[in-house]
């Protein structure tokens, strides 16, 4: 099955949510054709094994950070979205890439890559929320508002990789970027050389710690846009007076961490360490000891000397992982309740068997494909945002 991202076929919230459906206008999820493996095939790992071994070089599985244990064991680079970005994009040998991730990194990949290679999703139902909460029609109309108020020309859109092939397009043809939370701060600096004003998609979280943390405006600085508001809320003069209009998107991972959280690991653990992820929301960042992306996070604990005490902000897949790394280390999850990304689990060991089997049958299945027109204009973003300066580290 091959999916073009920008058509829009009309489905029902509750056949998608029995998984029966598709909506391919969204990152919520779509059906996943075939015949998958039972979960409790006792032979799981020895079959990937297997067509991975028959796939030899003609295959190459990305996985991002916050996958579960059981796929990233079969991963031949792993990264946080923009290391996975770069990897794709230097990889023009590779005939099939195997996303281990959500659907905006495969359509990213898709777009790095050459025509004749393949991004395959093992799983169609692997979206991202937060993508989801800023859709074209919705962007378009903003940027209507802007223009009708006389501000569009000096707005630099800066969208957050974590948003759809067609928010990127929109970026691209818009004079933005894309970022990560790798190099958000970089990327924001390059958008008021150019402009007065950055309209910054999808993650108003990551928007404003980078703003305040990183560039030293202030939180009056930035006003949020809220899409479903007529003119995003804001009057003309709210409109007029943001450096930074911030989209009214999140990550529903990352924002559940509140500043109870910080305050009662700092009181069950006397001299522990909280490290978060820029997605959580301003006052966590504010509260925590050190704030950076997944491969921050990853070289910090790394870093970090026998004995010392942390308490780590962003999914629990790469936590538990980081725990289990450093057992020298205590390395404990910033919050009490479970808090898986539950689309990024979407992506199991049986879906990842199904994929590469399909592929030795000679079948490319769940093959990400970004229709030519949104590809190149989304391909302007990434590509002005891989030629900037690489990801800085942040504490
Ligand atoms: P990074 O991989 O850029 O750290 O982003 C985290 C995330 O939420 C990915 O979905
Ligand atoms: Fe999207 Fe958040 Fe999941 Fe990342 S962790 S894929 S931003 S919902």
């Amino acid at each position: 099955m091959t999916m073009t991202t920008t058509s829009a076929p009309v489905s029902t919230l509750a056949l998608l949510l029995l998984g029966q459906s598709s909506d391919l206008a969204s990152e919520r999820g779509v059906d996943c054709p075939g015949v998958l493996p039972p979960a409790s095939d006792p032979d799981l790992v020895e079959r990937a094994t297997a067509a991975k071994a028959a796939l030899g070089d003609s295959v190459f599985i990305l996985g991002h950070h916050y996958q579960r244990d059981e796929v990233m064991a079969f991963a031949d680079a792993t990264g946080d979205s923009f290391k996975l970005a770069r990897i794709a994009a230097e990889r023009p040998d590779v005939e099939n890439i195997v996303f281990c991730g959500v659907h905006f990194m495969a359509e990213s990949a898709d777009i790095l890559t050459g025509p004749d290679q393949r991004v395959l999703l093992p799983d169609l139902a692997a979206g991202c929320s937060m993508a989801d909460m800023a859709a074209r029609d919705q962007v378009d109309r903003a940027w209507a508002t802007l223009r009708e108020a006389g501000l569009s020309a000096e707005t630099i859109p800066v969208t957050y990789m974590n948003s759809s092939a067609a928010i990127k397009s929109f970026t691209g043809e818009h004079a933005g970027a894309v970022c990560t939370s790798s190099n958000a701060a970089a990327v924001m600096r390059w958008a008021f050389e150019q402009g007065q004003r950055i309209l910054f998609l999808p993650d108003q979280h990551l928007g404003r710690n980078t703003a305040v943390r990183d560039l030293g405006l202030s939180l009056s600085d930035c006003a949020v846009y809220d899409p479903r508001l007529p003119d995003g809320g804001l009057t003309r003069s709210e409109l007029t007076d943001a450096k930074v209009l911030l989209w009214r998107g999140h990550c529903s991972v990352h924002a559940r961490f509140t500043t109870d959280s910080v305050a009662q690991v700092r009181e069950r653990v006397p001299g522990i360490q909280v490290l978060v992820h820029p997605e959580c929301q301003h006052d966590v960042v504010l509260a925590a000891d050190f704030v950076g992306s997944t491969e921050f996070i990853i070289a910090t604990i790394e870093a970090a000397p026998a004995g010392s005490s942390w308490a780590i902000g962003t999914e629990l897949n790469l936590v538990r992982r980081l725990a289990s790394a450093h057992p020298d280390k205590h390395v404990t999850f910033l919050d009490r309740t479970v808090c898986y990304c539950s689309t990024m689990n979407r992506i199991d060991l049986p879906h990842l068997v199904w994929t590469l089997e399909s592929l030795v049958a000679g079948r490319a299945v769940n093959r990400i494909t970004v229709e030519v027109e949104t590809a190149k204009w989304a391909r302007v973003a990434l590509d002005r945002m891989l030629a900037m300066p690489g990801p800085s580290a942040r504490d």
